[in-house]
């Protein structure tokens, strides 16, 4: 079914859905007052901080703050998009959803979409024939017995074989009826050079299809049987296929994912066979690409830590450091297993075993350290270079999300390179600095219109600072007021001119309050804020804060709004001088312990100015 799903349809499923019914099916959920609390299946816990509330049809965890309805539990829990979750619930509870319809435009795209997967699906039956039955296959049979698979592999992965031909794939298709178009589109066969016809893409290889959440094909990857070139061939992007987004494996691992907490990152496709067979399901790969940082977010929905086992080589230790500070950036830790040079995940398994990769990957060190020790060791012992070293190295420990791990790395670095802490603090408040200066920490793209706030804490001319605490991700609650704030904003009680007027995102404090000002400031159009068309555009974390707001008691604003909104702007500003006094005073403290007397002269003026 396609189309867009009316606002009241989702209100109707979402009643019908007995929220602790549909949890129970993945918490064990005792009773506790008007509430339901378990283990929470979004963090490794011991007491339960899960609770659900039928009344409201909310759940919340205390212990990693997850929570809003039924559709969020099931996108978090599932990985389905919004419009799959509400599908979902739908066909459970009953309720016949007749699917707003698409602009013309929209249609031919979908219907375009819909032909490319029924394409793949055909040419991945055809090429899993001819591996599995066809006399022509026993070649790649063959090859497959010597990297140690048999039927079994092959039929859970749909392997299959491309005959050595030009036109083994281009005539089946044919001969299906389907359109020379759609597989050119998906790059599975090719106009011929001068006027001469197709011929397919992937030939006399081995084939392992690439599947996408709902496991639809969405590319191929041929191999060759020999030492021919390229090793490696895949699908080119189309309209199904972004491979910054698509990671192999990832619709048979999710589930262990999900148990294990964690994933293993691997280069190569007969990596993931071997990993997910040696009992390590939780593995996927990309295809034959770097990790994007779509990657991460996307891997994020299941895990809280990635195992990086890249190749030995240079460039495979590039890759890992790479990697790291993409998911870096997304806030997920990353580890990494070392293999003894020249071995790769598949060739290690078929050496050692899987108890000698169970003891590799127990003691898999953080890709930090690792990091540290290579860039160190690269420098050598020159002060000069190692200087750069410590330099590039704190650059990295900056961008890690959690202060406290920040200290632990600089105070590790200290020791390894033999240089002062205090030092080390300094050139990690320069970084600090900059990095805050260019990032400002807004990252969804804003309407041209759109007027930026000034940055309420500019750094101080001159002298070194810290950046505030405010800039950095917490994980306490935002306030009270904040809350309120953005649900009158979400609910359209107050328009977005007015609230820009008053401030705009300089107004929130917390920075998760600020990030979904943002949104609703961003997509806020004349005639308000329409939920629903824009939660499919927004990545699932982002739509589940949205509707658990949108789920905020409207009884409170029935009257009053303006009182309602103008004491919000009067506790969001005191709370805002409140923390602006602080943080003037730790940078007091700052600058006394550096014994920089101009500089916490002037702020002791500003501090008793905001006063
Ligand atoms: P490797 O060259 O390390 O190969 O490429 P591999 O995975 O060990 O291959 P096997 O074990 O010999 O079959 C790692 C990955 O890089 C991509 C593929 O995703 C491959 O699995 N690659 C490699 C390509 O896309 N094209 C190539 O020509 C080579
Ligand atoms: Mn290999």
């Amino acid at each position: 079914m396609t189309g867009q799903i009316s606002e009241s349809k989702i209100n109707e499923v979402r009643e019908q859905t007995d929220i602790v019914e549909l949890i129970s099916q993945y918490v064990s959920l005792k009773r506790s007052g008007a509430n339901h609390t378990g283990l929470c299946p979004f963090h490794a816990e011991k007491s339960p901080s899960f609770s659900v509330n039928s009344a409201r049809q909310f759940f919340h965890c205390f212990g990693c703050g997850v929570g809003g309805d039924v559709f969020s539990f099931l996108m978090k829990i599932e990985g389905l998009a919004f419009p799959d979750a509400v599908r979902r619930l739908a066909k459970q509870v009953g309720v016949e959803l007749e699917e707003r319809s698409f602009s013309p435009e929209e249609e031919l795209r979908e219907r375009q979409r819909e032909r490319l997967y029924r394409v793949n699906e055909v040419a991945a039956a055809y090429f899993h024939q001819l591996l599995m039955e066809d006399p022509l296959g026993e070649p790649a049979r063959k090859y497959m017995k010597i990297r140690g698979y048999g039927r079994k592999a092959a039929g859970e992965y749909r392997v299959g074989f491309a005959l050595d031909s030009w036109e083994g794939l281009k005539k089946h298709l044919e001969e299906q009826g389907l359109a020379a178009d759609d597989a050119r589109t998906l790059g599975l066969i090719r106009p011929g050079k001068q006027g001469r016809g197709d011929y397919d893409l992937f030939r006399g290889r081995l084939i392992f299809p690439v599947y996408d959440l709902s496991g639809r094909i969405v590319a191929f990857a041929g191999r060759v049987l020999d030492d021919g070139k390229p090793k490696y061939i895949n699908s080119p992007e189309s309209p199904i296929y972004h491979k910054g987004r698509v990671l192999f494996g990832l619709y048979q691992a999710r589930q262990a994912m999900r148990q294990s907490g964690e994933v293993l990152l691997v280069e190569g496709y007969f990596d993931q066979l071997a990993l997910y067979r040696a009992g390590f399901p939780q593995v996927v790969a990309t295809c034959g690409t770097a990790l994007t940082s779509d990657h991460a977010r996307l891997l994020k929905r299941y895990v809280q830590r990635v195992v990086l086992l890249f190749d030995q080589d240079p460039a495979g230790k590039k890759a890992t450091f790479k990697a790291m500070t993409v998911l870096q950036e997304e806030g997920v830790p990353a580890s990494v297993i070392e293999l003894p040079r020249g071995d790769d995940p598949d060739s290690f398994i078929q050496r050692y075993g899987a108890d000698a990769f169970r003891d590799r990957l127990e003691k898999a060190r953080s890709a930090m350290d690792l990091f540290i020790d290579d860039v160190l060791a690269e420098a050598g012992n020159g002060i000069e270079q190692k200087v750069r070293a410590a330099e590039q190295i704190v650059e990295q420990i900056s961008g890690l999300s959690s202060e406290l791990e920040q200290d632990l790395y600089l105070k590790d670095l200290a020791q390894r390179s033999d240089i002062d802490l205090e030092q080390l603090k300094q050139v990690k408040r320069k970084v600090t600095g900059r990095r805050q200066q260019q990032k400002n920490h807004y990252s969804a793209p804003l309407p041209e219109d759109y007027p930026l706030p000034e940055v309420p804490f500019a750094p101080l001319e001159g002298g070194d600072y810290s950046a505030p605490d405010r800039q950095v991700e917490s994980k306490t609650a935002w306030s009270r007021s904040e809350e309120t704030l953005l649900c009158l904003l979400l609910q359209n009680y107050v328009d977005r001119e007015k609230v820009i007027a008053a401030g705009g995102l300089s107004l929130f404090n917390h920075p998760a309050a600020q990030d979904v000002a943002q949104t609703l400031l961003a997509y806020s159009t004349d005639s308000g804020f329409d939920l629903q068309s824009i939660i499919e555009k927004l990545d699932p974390d982002k739509a589940s804060v949205l509707m658990a707001l949108s789920g905020c008691d409207q009884g409170q604003f029935s009257e009053n709004v303006d009182v309602i909104f103008t004491d919000c702007l009067k506790a969001l500003q005191q709370e805002q001088n409140k923390r602006q006094r602080e943080e003037s005073l730790n940078r007091i403290r700052q600058f006394e312990q550096d014994k920089d007397t101009k500089n916490s002269n002037d702020l002791l003026k500003e501090f008793t100015n905001l006063k």
